[in-house]
């Protein structure tokens, strides 16, 4: 039999990347968080493609997108993200990221450039996807499509405790703020906007925690 290709899309830190990183291990598929790709992307543009204002120049990040090379490498059975050859994975969780992706990711000419290296990756199946696009517009034939989401204060409070684990000196009211923002372009924007796809499953996991979540994704997948 074949390994199925899943997509999991929906708001911002309801656990997509987590949990799909554990349902790749129990049922041996690969892998792909692809806002890490936007995130690359976004660090590429705030190094090298900023005004003296300090903003993103979206035309000149869009003249510059041949030059950005995003590749993931298992690091000790991790896939980290590596730009042009430099490991960016711890980079492209700050909050100057988190602050600008939105802006970045809503560009047609952005999308266009990853569109063909996530569609790759599944060619062979056996992968899981997890994005804000990936049931309606980069996977549209997967086997499986999940729909998450979770209330805003729940959410806030998981990346709160995230960021602060990792060290980021923050508050939950920023955080809070990050996502409500982040969500809202996300949702509003012309190409690709952040959707359930009619034939996706939602799952709430407001009040159930992860191995609750990934326990009833997994009872949909046969
Ligand atoms: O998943 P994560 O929160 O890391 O994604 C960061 C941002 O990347 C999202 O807020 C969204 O703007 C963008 N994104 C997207 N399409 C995807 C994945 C992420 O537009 N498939």
């Amino acid at each position: 039999t074949t390994k199925p290709v899943i997509a999991i899309d929906g708001f911002s830190s309801t656990g997509k990347s987590s949990i799909s990183k554990l349902i790749a291990k129990k049922l041996g598929l690969i892998h792909m968080d692809t806002g890490a790709l936007y995130r690359g992307i976004t660090y590429f543009a705030l190094q090298n493609c900023t005004g003296d204002n300090g903003q993103i120049n979206i035309a000149q990040l869009i003249s510059r997108l041949p030059e950005i090379r995003l590749e993931f490498q298992d690091i000790d059975g991790e896939l980290q993200l590596f730009l042009n050859g430099v490991n960016i994975n711890k980079e492209i969780r700050f909050p100057q990221v988190s602050d600008n992706v939105s802006l970045v990711a809503k560009e047609a000419e952005v999308r266009n450039y990853l569109l063909q290296t996530q569609r790759d990756i599944a060619s062979k199946g056996g992968v899981i996807m997890d994005g804000r696009d990936i049931g309606t517009v980069v996977l549209p034939n997967a086997d499986y499509k999940f729909f998450m989401t979770a209330s805003q204060d729940e959410r806030a409070r998981r990346r709160f405790l995230e960021l602060q684990q990792a060290g980021e000196d923050t508050d939950i009211e920023t955080v809070k703020q990050n996502l409500i923002t982040r969500d809202t372009i996300d949702s509003e924007r012309a190409v690709s906007p952040l959707k359930q796809a009619d034939d996706a499953i939602l799952i709430d996991n407001t009040n159930i925690n992860r191995e609750q979540t990934i326990d009833l994704i997994l009872s949909y997948i046969k």
